[in-house]
């Protein structure tokens, strides 16, 4: 059973990526890049830029897109082929209603005739190979259930679930049941997501599970980064070192986006998101400090709390 790296928007970039993968490596079986859009008609420059950078970090990403229908999803794939992947993961899960409205990500659930044909495009793009990552339905836990056929006659890799629906955002219950009914039902590799942040929550899975190919984690690594070598060592890090741990990723971010963002501002509103998921690791006192600090040396100040 192995741990893959979930895509955050927004956290889980080139950088972080990297930067994780040098502090805790051979821990991850594989990391995915935030989905790739297609936006004002082309696929944006920052996100080829951010998937290009990974081929010289030795790290295996598999980039995921999102698209509403052949047309884009081939585009996409075109895009990603030409910087060298031949490995696609497919967004049907995303719930962010920018997404939706237009019918990407969950609203594919609910659309079984365009669900097929982006399933029809994936059979017949032979030299790529395929995974999806969804949920259970849009707007009801059961709609995955018209699509399980489609999903069982089309060749991929590994299919992750997060099982909740969209409207569901990222929070509520994970309804387990209903995962029993997928878990039974799906022919190919499956990989859980949802909710896992301690080293019992893999291994009680793990245990329940058996035909789990792994499990994938989001949140759960933002705010645990040793998540995963937890796993691979099967004992906990304690907290201070943990500290230290994180300590050194934030150095080598900071670095990393001092050099590469122009101003304070940009620096501050992007290193700050680092910390969004790491209150319980570095308590609320510099937590608060680094959320209100409004320069650079504000900031450092409240980095030195921890
Ligand atoms: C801010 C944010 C951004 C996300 N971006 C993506 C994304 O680009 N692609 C995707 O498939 N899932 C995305 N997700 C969903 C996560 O990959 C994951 O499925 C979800 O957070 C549940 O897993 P977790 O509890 O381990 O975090 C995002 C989630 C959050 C909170």
């Amino acid at each position: 059973m192995e741990i893959q790296f979930a895509p955050i928007q927004g956290y889980t970039d080139a950088a972080y990526r990297r930067i994780h993968n040098t502090i805790y490596p051979g821990s991850i079986a594989c990391y995915y890049s935030p989905f790739i859009r297609i936006e004002k008609g082309d696929i944006r420059a920052k996100d080829v830029r951010d998937i290009a950078l990974e081929q010289s970090n030795n790290i295996h990403l598999i980039p995921q897109i999102i698209a509403n229908s052949p047309d884009e999803f081939n585009f996409l794939c075109d895009k990603i082929q030409a910087v060298g992947y031949n490995e696609i993961d497919v967004n049907v899960g995303c719930p962010f209603p920018l997404q939706t409205r237009k019918g990407r990500g969950a609203a594919l659930l609910s659309n079984p005739e365009m669900f097929d044909n982006i399933m029809h495009c994936i059979s017949q793009r032979k030299d790529i190979a395929f995974s999806i990552k969804m949920r259970l339905g849009l707007t009801h836990d059961d709609e995955w259930r018209l699509l399980i056929d489609s999903i069982n006659n089309t060749p991929l890799r590994q299919v992750t679930i997060h099982p909740r629906i969209a409207t569901q955002q990222y929070k509520g219950e994970i309804n387990f049941p209903e995962f029993e009914s997928f878990y039974s039902e799906i022919s190919h590799p499956i990989v859980f997501n949802g909710d896992i942040k301690t080293l019992d929550d893999i291994n009680n899975l793990a245990m329940k599970y058996p035909k789990l190919k792994g499990i994938m984690i989001g949140r759960g690594l933002l705010s645990r980064p040793c998540l995963a070598q937890e796993f691979q060592l099967n004992s906990t890090i304690d907290d201070n070192t943990l500290r230290q741990q994180v300590l050194t990723m934030h150095e080598a971010l900071f670095a990393h986006y001092s050099a590469i963002l122009q101003g304070q501002a940009q620096i501050l509103t992007k290193i700050k998101t680092f910390w969004d998921y790491l209150e319980p690791i570095i308590g609320h006192k510099a937590a608060k400090a680094i959320h209100k600090s409004s320069t650079i040396s504000k900031y450092q100040a409240a980095v030195a709390l921890i």
